[in-house]
């Protein structure tokens, strides 16, 4: 019989990819989600990929009346939790809004997931935690630093109470620390839905080519850094969905309580290779002027993602020049007209 998984913000963006790559690996699953970064008709796109239906409960996961009456009705047998808050900037604007959600939301899941003898959950965290290092790559066993923003805060802190529980009431925990997930589903189904004013690279640029934003500002060319541009981990989306599978095979079986793991390519890229890789991905120009850095900016990171790579037996199987293809049809079909701010 298939097991049963509950995604919380399966709706999202790596969450609604993560339920196609379970619906192809013989898991059931079920969602839940708020919509407040996604909307209902994402289930019905994911079905359009899998030919499944996907069982939809539209609720908040802070509602702890909700999730029992769900544990209570549902048989799970594990939780990959991915709902949360996640701009960094808003954050800083408003920090009571993640400490409330992606703290309080995950203490309830943990706590009725405990009521019910569910113990098995892979949580969404961060290279967010390692902080402002130039010590790359980077590999898990690199402390976890002061955090940058409330929504690094969220992160730690959280990574931190997984680990208590798995520790001394009995849970089996992974953390998954992402490095910067891009691309969209080569079907075109399902992307990244960036509300207003996108505030990462690769939405931006995206919106910038389909004439909804004038130009791009290079956040400094002054960095310590082949051509002077900040560098990061791009990771595809599907890549990083199908690492979810592997991790929620690993942690129904594993014999420790608890493993962290890097998620990226291993390969640091930077700013200018990235809008190159667009610009040939789209055959369009690209038009862009170097600003000022953005305050807050790791001049570089990138994943040892060798621990993933043995111990859960996943590879990256797109390039740079896939995430771009992928993240331009998908631009493609939201269309010219989404400009919200
Ligand atoms: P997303 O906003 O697209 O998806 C999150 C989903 O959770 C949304 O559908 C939203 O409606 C839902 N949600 C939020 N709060 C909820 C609540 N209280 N109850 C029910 N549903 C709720 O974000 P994403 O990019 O898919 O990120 C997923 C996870 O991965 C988040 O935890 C995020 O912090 C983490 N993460 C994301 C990135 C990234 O760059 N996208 C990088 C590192 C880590
Ligand atoms: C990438 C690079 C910018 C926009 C953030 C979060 C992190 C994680 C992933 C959740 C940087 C440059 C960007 C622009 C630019 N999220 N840039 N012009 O900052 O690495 O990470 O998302 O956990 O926690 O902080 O990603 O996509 O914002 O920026 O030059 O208009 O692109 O300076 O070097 P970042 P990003």
């Amino acid at each position: 019989m298939n097991k049963t998984i509950l995604v919380t913000g399966g709706l999202g963006y790596i969450g609604s990819h993560t339920v196609v790559e379970l619906q192809e690996n013989a898991y059931d699953v079920i969602v839940i989600d708020d919509l407040s970064n996604s909307s209902k008709e994402v289930a019905e796109r994911i079905t359009a990929i899998t030919k499944k239906p996907v069982k939809l409960y539209i609720s908040d996961i802070k509602h702890q009346h909700t999730l029992e009456a769900m544990f209570e009705h549902e048989s799970i047998d594990g939780v990959i939790h991915f709902a949360a808050h996640k701009a960094v900037g808003e954050s800083v604007q408003e920090p009571f809004k993640y400490y409330a959600n992606n703290i309080g939301g995950m203490t309830t899941l943990l706590k009725v997931m405990h009521q019910h003898n569910v113990n098995t959950i892979v949580f969404s965290s961060s290279c967010t935690v390692y902080g402002d290092t130039n010590r790359s790559p980077i590999n898990e066993t690199h402390p976890v630093a002061e955090a940058i923003s409330p929504y690094g805060t969220t992160k730690i802190i959280c990574e931190q109470i997984l680990k208590d529980l798995c520790k001394h009431s009995g849970f089996r925990g992974i953390v998954l620390r992402y490095f910067n997930p891009v691309g969209a589903h080569p079907s075109a189904q399902i992307g990244e839905l960036p509300l207003g004013v996108p505030n990462n690279l690769v939405p931006y640029i995206t919106q910038t080519a389909a004439g909804i934003r004038e130009k791009l500002t290079v956040f400094g060319n002054d960095y310590n850094t082949p051509d002077g541009t900040n560098i990061r981990d791009y990771i595809h989306v599907v890549d990083l969905a199908k690492a979810h599978v592997k991790a929620m095979n690993y942690a129904l079986t594993m014999n420790q309580s608890y493993d962290v793991f890097n998620l990226g390519t291993g390969n640091g890229r930077s700013v200018l290779e990235v809008i190159k890789a667009f610009e040939k991905a789209s055959g369009t120009d690209l038009p862009y002027i170097i600003g000022d850095r953005r305050v807050g900016d790791v001049e570089q990171i990138w994943a040892d993602a060798s621990k993933a790579e043995n111990k859960l037996k996943w590879h990256c199987q797109y390039g740079l020049d896939d995430m771009m293809k992928t993240a331009w049809k998908w631009q493609l079909v939201l269309g010219s007209g989404s400009k919200s701010s």
